[in-house]
């Protein structure tokens, strides 16, 4: 039925040139595929042999080397093997927001030497840090944060010299501060090119060392907040006149607060709250960038409130409650810029001038000036009560459309799926948070970034402000809206991510140090998440039952059918299980079950002497002809050609194979011939002919979209059989359209099981043979190993699915079909962009529903790497939930659900017998197992 024996070396032919022609470094090559090879949503994109040359998603390459891997926000789902050292010139690595990516980071890390960033933001990593991430010697963007690593910060990041961004924030990191010593070991104190310590929300001990920062360094962000770090904070903070923002707030610190620190000119934000922090409220004059102030919670004193708490001229914000600070405050020359001054719960007896109340909030509850009689009643008096802010950005002059499921409103009112996630400034400089002018401003910067990269974005939606309590952090939503579309494709997603988990992104200064933790963005893929089989013990419980059932049932029948042949043979000429041991050395008769003998006379008699009028097929193996038994039965005859013979073992196992398999999406083995050195095996006849015939229109058949995924389905079904409950499984090594005949219901039935192989358990759960198949159809993964699975025939079903939806042959002129459709398809336009290559008659009534699952479907099954590929069981769930989709009961039998079934149907000859009447041997009760 196919040309295999000249599409071997042709198919060798090509995959050499592919070979040659491959733009990527073999060792890069195989390395990715091994550092990926258990991933979970990789790009759709990720197919065939050559990442740098056929650009997939997320990798760029230079000479031929990958040199970047930028993965965030994919939902990826895996490990971070050693296999990661293979990409030898790797300089960015970035696997951001993947919280499915676990696990320990390999030392083997560290040979990545050219590696200049290295982003593992909102990650579920664990473990330590390794030691070896300290010999990345050109590394200046290192971001580990909000993942679960435990342990202590390696010493060995002091070797780090080229270090720009140090984030190691919210993590379970615990032990010292390291620094360098005397014996020549190195710490953080040597990272003078570092702007960027973030270490917050850690379990981070003992002192901040003295020796950590000298007038050499460049720090802008010292991040220490919400750890346990004890003693006083240094004076030589003070020497690092770049400092810009510092938080040491939520430790147990004690002492004074250096008078030094006023000597940082640049200091805008400094957070020292919630520690246990003595002496004198510092002396700030002079520091006139300062913005934001909070010492509160401490035990700070001071017998006058000092005169820069209100006239410094920058100050918008002073927190200075619950510590023990007395006296008069003093507001004459207060500063314009002040929006908030809290001293609640102070020591303070007098305001000054009494009656004249600022313009800014004041808050002096519970201080002795507050408990005197009527005083009560003044308004700074009071507590007041929180006030949430509720920005959202509004509409820009439109109305909000009302949109479907998942999708939102953009700014421009147009409904979209969003890319979404919190942003996160550590600062809180928003301490106003009403102020709308902020939020313009944030989105206005966020939209000049996006532009200025062409990322195609429509506008941003910023809402729910809020202050995270536990980390002191604020917190906002962002919405990134696609432009043109109402959904980004990979590309889009990975670049907007990328240009915020690496801090490309600049915010206003207000903002600054931010990060961003993604959401995961399930729109352009389709692919259900989770679609693992959620009963699996009930799928294998379902089918061990089955199995039981069908051997219990086959031992009668067996029994039976011994029995009716041994009447038979009276009517034989002669003793068909003689005779096989006349002409074999193999011993023993077949182990039939169902399956009948013919002779070779009887077949030439039902097959009207194998006229050429009696043949419907014919191919490599042979030719087929149709038959009519005594009964009236119409039988398929399959003639094998000298050249394809077999041997008698192997003929023997192969009708034993046959027989054994009873499925309606399976075509059924009447019987077989070996006899007069013929070899045939004697099928049900199926009336509507291939699948192929039916969508080339050479059969008549107007194949509806909803027929289509009948078949789609039947054909799962019947090879999910074959895999999973078929004992031993069986690989049918050729599935294509020529191979899926239609019967009367135009139901699937999957035939030619001619090159079927018993899935032998080895050891590895793979079989190694000659490779066999038709080109168009083939799995690259087995043809290039050897290694046949199942999953070769969930690669050759997605074909199949291309076919189905496209009504092209794998292979047309010079075409491969999956490479077409990956190259036009795009999951952010409708019907994926597909248009060009869909097959009309689908388009002709209604739109395919469900076609754009169908495809993403289609195309996880031609995976590049088995592994990636579903199985079939998951392959028959999801087609299942398709059809549900479309509105259909998938497990209704007839495909007459299109009224114009019978009208296209209408010049064909009425099929002999229908299905119900058919039983498949006439043997024995038909034992149908039907998979769960
Ligand atoms: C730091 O680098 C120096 C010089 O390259 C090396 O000798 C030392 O072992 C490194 N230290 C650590 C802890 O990695
Ligand atoms: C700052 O510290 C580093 C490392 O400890 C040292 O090499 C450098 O000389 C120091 N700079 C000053 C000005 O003390
Ligand atoms: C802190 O300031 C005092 C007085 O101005 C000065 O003597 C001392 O050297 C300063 N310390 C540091 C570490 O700069
Ligand atoms: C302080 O900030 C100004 C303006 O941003 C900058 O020009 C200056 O270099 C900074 N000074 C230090 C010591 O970093
Ligand atoms: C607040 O911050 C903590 C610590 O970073 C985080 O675990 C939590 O999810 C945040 N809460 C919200 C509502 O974002
Ligand atoms: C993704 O979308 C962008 C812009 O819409 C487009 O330029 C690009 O070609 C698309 N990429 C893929 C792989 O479809």
């Amino acid at each position: 039925m196919d040309q295999q024996h000249k599409v071997i070396p042709l198919l060798l032919l090509l995959f050499q040139v592919l070979l040659v022609a491959s733009q990527t470094d073999s060792q890069d090559y195989s390395g990715l595929n091994s550092l990926t090879e258990s991933w979970s949503n990789k790009p759709q994109n990720w197919v065939g042999p050559d990442p740098c040359g056929s650009g997939w998603d997320g990798i760029r390459c230079s000479n031929s080397k990958i040199t970047q891997l930028r993965l965030p926000g994919l939902n990826l789902a895996g490990q971070l093997s050693s296999a990661i050292q293979s990409l030898s010139e790797l300089d960015t690595l970035d696997l951001s927001y993947n919280t499915g990516l676990t696990g320990t980071i390999p030392q083997e890390i560290g040979n990545l030497k050219k590696l200049k960033s290295l982003s593992l933001v909102g990650c579920g990593f664990s473990g330590p840090i390794p030691d070896s991430i300290g010999s990345l010697k050109q590394l200046t963007f290192l971001a580990l944060n909000s993942n679960r690593f435990s342990g202590t910060i390696p010493r060995s990041l002091g070797n780090l010299s080229n270090i720009d961004w140090l984030d190691l924030a919210e993590n379970q990191l615990e032990g010292t501060i390291p620094v360098s010593d005397d014996q020549g070991r190195p710490g953080l104190d040597l990272l003078l090119k570092a702007q960027h310590f973030h270490m917050g929300s850690n379990k981070l001990t003992g002192t901040i060392p003295e020796e950590l920062f000298n007038s050499s360094m460049h720090l802008k962000h010292l991040l220490f907040d919400h750890n346990q770090l004890e003693g006083g904070i240094p004076v030589s903070l003070s020497t690092v006149s770049t400092l810009e923002v510092v938080r040491f707030d939520k430790n147990a610190l004690t002492g004074g607060v250096p008078a030094n620190l006023s000597k940082l000119g640049n200091l805008s934000e400094i957070y020292l709250s919630h520690n246990n922090l003595n002496g004198f409220l510092p002396d700030f004059t002079g520091m006139n960038s300062l913005t934001y102030v909070d010492l509160s919670d401490n035990d700070l004193n001071a017998s006058n409130i000092p005169s820069w708490v209100t006239t410094l001229p920058g100050l918008t914000t002073v927190i200075l409650g619950q510590n023990l600070l007395g006296g008069t405050l003093n507001l004459s020359g207060y500063s314009n810029s002040l929006q908030l001054i809290n001293l609640e719960d102070n020591e303070i007896t007098e305001l000054d001038p009494q009656n004249n109340l600022p313009n800014f909030e004041l808050r002096l509850a519970n201080n002795p000036l507050c408990r005197e009689s009527g005083a009560s009643e003044k308004s700074y008096c009071k507590v007041p009560v929180p006030n949430p802010s509720f920005y959202s950005t509004p509409p820009n002059n439109c109305s909000p459309s009302s949109c479907g499921s998942d999708q939102v409103s953009s700014p421009n009112c147009n409904c979209a799926f969003p890319y979404s996630g919190l942003l996160i400034s550590r600062a809180l400089s928003f301490s106003n948070f009403s102020n709308v002018s902020y939020y313009r401003e944030l989105e206005q910067s966020l939209m000049d970034t996006f532009r200025n990269q062409s990322i195609p974005v429509d506008s941003v939606s910023l809402s729910n402000p809020f202050r995270n309590t536990t980390s002191d952090n604020f917190e906002l939503t962002l919405d990134v809206f696609p432009s043109q579309t109402d959904r980004f494709n990979t590309t889009g997603v990975l670049t907007i991510a990328f240009l915020l988990s690496n801090q490309i992104y600049k915010p206003p200064e207000f903002f600054s140090p931010y990060f961003f933790k993604g959401a995961s963005y399930e729109y352009y893929g389709g692919e259900p998440k989770g679609s693992k089989s959620s009963s699996h013990v009930g799928v294998i419980v379902g089918a061990v039952v089955a199995v039981v059932v069908f051997v219990v049932l086959a031992f009668f029948a067996g029994r039976y059918a011994l029995r009716q042949k041994t009447r038979a043979r009276r009517s034989s000429e002669l003793n068909p299980f003689a005779n096989w041991e006349q002409n074999t050395n193999s011993g023993t008769a077949p182990q039939l079950k169902g399956a009948r003998w013919f002779s070779f006379d009887d077949l030439r008699k039902y097959s009207t002497n194998f006229s050429e009028t009696n043949t419907i097929g014919s191919g490599g193996y042979g030719k087929v002809y149709q038959g009519t038994l005594p009964s009236g039965e119409l039988v398929a005859i399959k003639r094998a050609a000298k050249e394809s013979m077999q041997g008698a073992v192997e003929f023997k196992t192969e009708i034993e194979l046959l027989s054994r398999v009873h499925h309606k999406n399976l075509v059924g083995l009447v019987g077989f011939c070996f006899e007069k050195g013929e070899q045939m095996l004697v099928y049900e006849h199926i009336p509507n002919g291939t699948l192929m015939d039916s969508l080339s229109g050479k059969s008549g058949i107007w194949m509806d979209w909803i027929r289509r995924l009948k078949v789609a389905l039947g054909a799962a079904r019947g090879l999910a059989y074959l895999h999973e409950l078929a004992d031993p499984p069986i690989i049918h090594r050729d599935i294509k359209s020529s191979n899926i005949l239609l019967d009367h219901h135009l139901n699937a039935k999957v035939a030619d099981f001619g090159l079927s192989k018993l899935l032998v358990d080895s050891e590895r759960g793979h079989v190694t043979t000659q490779v066999k198949g038709t080109m168009g159809y083939l799995d690259p993964e087995y043809y290039m190993t050897q290694q046949l699975t199942e999953k070769s025939d969930v690669y050759s079903y997605g074909v199949l699915m291309l076919e189905l939806a496209t009504a092209r042959r794998p292979i047309e002129q010079g075409k491969y079909i999956v490479r077409e459709v990956l190259r036009v398809m795009d999951t952010s336009k409708d019907l994926y962009n597909l248009h060009s290559i869909l097959d009309p008659t689908i388009m002709k009534a209604t739109r395919p529903k469900g076609l754009e699952k169908f495809v993403m479907l289609a195309m996880r099954c031609v995976k590049e790497y088995a592994a990636e590929r579903p199985t079939m069981a998951e392959v028959v769930k999801e087609i299942e939930s398709i059809i549900e989709l479309v509105g259909l009961n998938p497990n209704s039998e007839s495909a007459t659900t299109s009224e114009t079934y019978e009208e296209a149907n209408a010049g064909n000859a009425q099929h002999p017998y229908r299905e119900e009447d058919f039983s498949y041997s006439g043997i024995f009760p038909s034992t149908r197992v039907e998979p769960q």
